[in-house]
């Protein structure tokens, strides 16, 4: 096979043989292919798309392209979540120990962040000793331990999608469902998950702005899913504004806390968490249907179990679980600054975008790769859409180590607020599931 072959027949709508796209993965994986063919291939991709054959064989081929997680010696079926990533996102701190304290395995690889705010591994970081790098051993003995592990994802995961990723980023290639759809599930499958739940987002603060483009997306990895034999569903849920209150990485493990705790947080950072722990019970035969596993979930948060599974969670990665009790703890930014609503009246909309913009600019985000960021840095919203606020009323507070930062973001955040006079409907925040069998979307 001739890359320029393979170009050519994607450019002119060919469908292309999964031996061809392995032959392709494994030279791009050892270097053998020069950049500017990979670039070429993916933008004929980008313009003619892949079938569900295709974008299966893809995923297969990054999937298989370095090293591969076996979790077998793990009982039970381990159910994997994946968030296509949102502001004050901050389920998988809540969710991890929520559904490992219903006796399912939670086995996760978490990456930092890539846009304005930090991921997992950055938010885990923020509390005091916890190991986010845990050898290969030490993961698969915290699992059996304690039933619950997270650690950073490794670079030898799934090694040709960090070569597409990084060529996408730089030739306008990102936005395509199909390689899109095959980089998230290559690396879920490469992580040894034995199901898939998925949360797409969509909105302002998404990658998917549509929720037609959300179903779209979530449609193509079920798909994938279902022709790999790892049975995979999805929930679109709202990105409008941010999920919830804080956005920084000491702020939303203080809030995970709250939540787990049952002491604050935001309801519908809650909600997201019952829903989508609900639907992974479901898929490890855990639960019976999703009413039993949201009541299962709900107990487990009331009785303090999830709780004590965080502490054991943290514990064992060597954080301290004192954390728990102590917020001071936590490195929280010294610095600290009221923005207050210019006017009164209705919260019309909420850029979750800008949100993130303005929590970075405090220093909680990357503007470039490598880069350090401020663990206690960040923002905690007051309001949310739909609110009536009075001219005065705090719309956020801003955290910072640099107190030079706070006006620019200040303004940033004011201006994410739009405030008028009409009252405003609250946003839906679960819009449907995506199963290989139906599609149930909301009205
Ligand atoms: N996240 C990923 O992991 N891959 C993409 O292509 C887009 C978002
Ligand atoms: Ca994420």
């Amino acid at each position: 096979m001739r890359i320029v072959d393979l170009i050519l027949a994607k450019r002119d709508g060919h469908e292309l043989p999964a031996e061809e796209i392995n032959a392709f993965i494994t030279a791009c994986t050892a270097g053998e292919i020069p950049d500017y063919q990979v670039a070429a291939f993916l933008m004929a991709v980008y313009f003619r798309g892949m079938t569900a054959a295709e974008t299966a064989a893809l995923t297969l081929a990054m999937a298989n392209s370095g090293a591969t997680v076996d979790l077998s010696a793990i009982p039970g079926v381990k159910v994997d979540k994946h968030s296509t990533g949102g502001v004050a996102d901050t389920t998988t701190l809540v969710l991890a120990p929520l559904v490992a304290a219903a006796g399912v395995p939670v086995a996760k690889m978490s990456g930092r962040g890539l846009g304005f705010t930090g991921g997992t591994i950055d938010k885990l970081e923020a509390i005091p000793g916890f190991r986010t790098a845990l050898s290969g051993g030490e993961f698969l003995a915290n699992l059996g331990a304690v039933g619950v592990a997270i650690t950073g994802q490794t670079a030898d995961i799934a090694p040709a999608d960090g070569k597409l990723y990084a060529l996408r980023d730089v030739t306008g290639t990102i936005e395509s469902i199909p390689l899109i759809a095959s980089s998230v599930m290559s690396k879920k499958i490469a992580a040894g998950a034995d199901k898939i739940l998925l949360d797409v987002k969509t909105g302002s603060g998404a990658f998917m702005k549509t929720p037609q483009d959300a179903v779209r997306l979530a449609e193509a990895m079920v798909a994938i899913g279902a022709r790999v034999g790892r049975e995979t569903m999805a929930v679109i849920s709202s990105m409008d504004e941010p999920l919830g209150l804080a956005v920084g990485n000491s702020l939303e493990v203080a809030e995970a806390i709250d939540i787990l705790a049952g002491t604050g947080g935001a309801p519908e950072l809650r909600e997201v968490c019952l829903t989508l722990g609900a639907h992974m019970l479901v898929l490890a035969g855990r639960a019976a249907d999703f009413a039993a596993g949201y009541a299962e979930l709900d107990a487990l948060l009331a009785n303090g179990a999830a709780l004590a599974k965080f502490a054991a969670l943290v514990a064992a990665q060597g954080g301290n679980p004192a954390i728990i009790t102590n917020r001071s703890l936590l490195p929280l930014a010294a610095d600290r600054h009221t923005v207050a609503c210019p006017e009164s009246g209705f919260v019309q909309a909420v850029d979750a975008a800008r949100i993130g913009y303005a929590a970075m600019l405090l220093g909680a985000g990357r503007e470039y790769k490598g880069q350090q960021i401020d663990l206690g840095a960040g923002l905690v919203m007051h309001c949310r859409i739909g609110d009536k606020l009075a001219q005065g009323q705090p719309l956020a507070t801003l955290y910072t180590g640099d107190p030079a930062k706070l006006p620019v973001a200040a303004a940033v955040l004011r201006a994410a607020v739009a405030i008028g006079p009409a009252p405003v409907a609250r946003a839906r925040l679960i819009l449907g599931t995506i199963t290989a069998a139906s599609a149930h979307l909301a009205e």
